[in-house]
C-alpha cells in the first residue's frame, strides 16, 4: 500500500505534469523561434554525449525534435534515437519533423520519463531542457534503468546564476516561469542526477544562467 507522503508525492507530479502539458500545448506552434537564442548549448550538450555509430540515443523530454538532427549525425548509419515526449502537441511537431526528414530509426514515445515503455539499454541520455523531469526521482530512476553500465548521460537547462548576477536571475526567473512547472530546485537542478550518477561534471554558461551536466554511469 502507499504511504500518505507517496501519494501526495503522486497527486504533486500529476499535476505538474498536467500544468507542463498545457504550457507547452501553447507553445508548441512557435517553440523551435523562442529556442533559437539556446541553440548553441544544445550543441554543446550533445557533444559532451560522444555518440558513436550505432549508438542508440534516448531524448527525454525532446519537445519538436529539435535534437534529432544532431543526434542524428551522431549515430547513424546503424543507430536509434528514442523521443519521449507526453505533449501531444510537442509531440506532433517531433513526428513532423521525422517525416520531414524521412528519418527511419527515430521512436516516439507519447508519455511521461517515468511511464515511457522503454525497451533494452540504451547507449546514451540527453535532458535538454527538462527541469520537471529532473526534479521527478521516480522519472530519472526509470531513464537510468534503461541505461547500459557506463552510458553517457547529458543534462542542460537554466539555473539560478550567483545572487549578485540579478539581471542573469531576471532571465533565469522569466524564462522558468514560462517553461517549467515549478522554480523548486534551480539551485542545483542536476542534484537528482548527480547522486545516482558518480563523477558527474557540471560546466557553467550564459552568464551563470545556463548549466550543463555530463557523466558516465558506473560500469
Ligand atoms: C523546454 S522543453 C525542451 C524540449 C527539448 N528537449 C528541446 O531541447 O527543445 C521541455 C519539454 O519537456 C517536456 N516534459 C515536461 N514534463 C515531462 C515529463 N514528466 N516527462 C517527459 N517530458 C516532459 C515538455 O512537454 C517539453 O516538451
Amino acid at each position: 500500500m502507499q504511504s500518505p507522503a507517496g501519494k501526495r508525492r503522486k497527486a504533486g507530479r500529476s499535476s505538474s505534469n498536467l500544468y507542463s502539458q498545457a504550457q507547452y500545448a501553447q507553445r508548441a506552434a512557435q517553440y523551435d523561434l523562442e529556442l533559437a537564442p539556446f541553440e548553441p548549448y544544445r550543441a554543446q550538450a550533445i557533444a559532451a554525449l560522444e555518440l558513436r555509430p550505432g549508438d542508440t540515443v534516448l531524448d527525454v523530454g525532446c519537445g519538436t525534435g529539435l535534437s534529432f538532427a544532431a543526434l542524428e549525425e551522431g549515430v547513424l548509419p546503424r543507430g536509434r534515437i528514442v523521443g519521449v515526449e507526453p505533449c501531444a502537441e510537442m509531440l506532433a511537431q517531433a513526428r513532423e519533423r521525422v517525416n520531414r526528414h524521412h528519418w527511419v530509426n527515430v521512436d516516439l514515445l507519447g508519455a511521461t520519463a517515468a511511464e515511457a515503455p522503454l525497451r533494452g539499454q540504451a547507449d546514451a541520455a540527453l535532458f535538454h531542457f527538462t527541469h520537471d523531469v529532473l526534479r521527478d526521482p521516480a522519472a530519472i530512476d526509470h531513464v537510468l534503468g534503461h541505461l547500459k553500465p557506463g552510458a553517457h548521460v547529458v543534462a542542460t537547462g537554466l539555473q539560478w546564476a550567483a545572487p549578485w548576477m540579478w539581471a542573469t536571475n531576471a532571465f533565469v526567473l522569466a524564462a522558468a516561469l514560462y517553461s517549467t512547472s515549478s522554480l523548486a530546485g534551480l539551485q542545483r537542478p542536476w542534484d537528482e542526477l548527480g547522486r545516482r550518477m558518480t563523477g558527474l561534471q557540471v560546466h557553467t554558461a550564459g552568464l551563470g544562467g545556463i548549466y550543463i551536466a555530463s557523466g558516465r554511469l558506473a560500469r
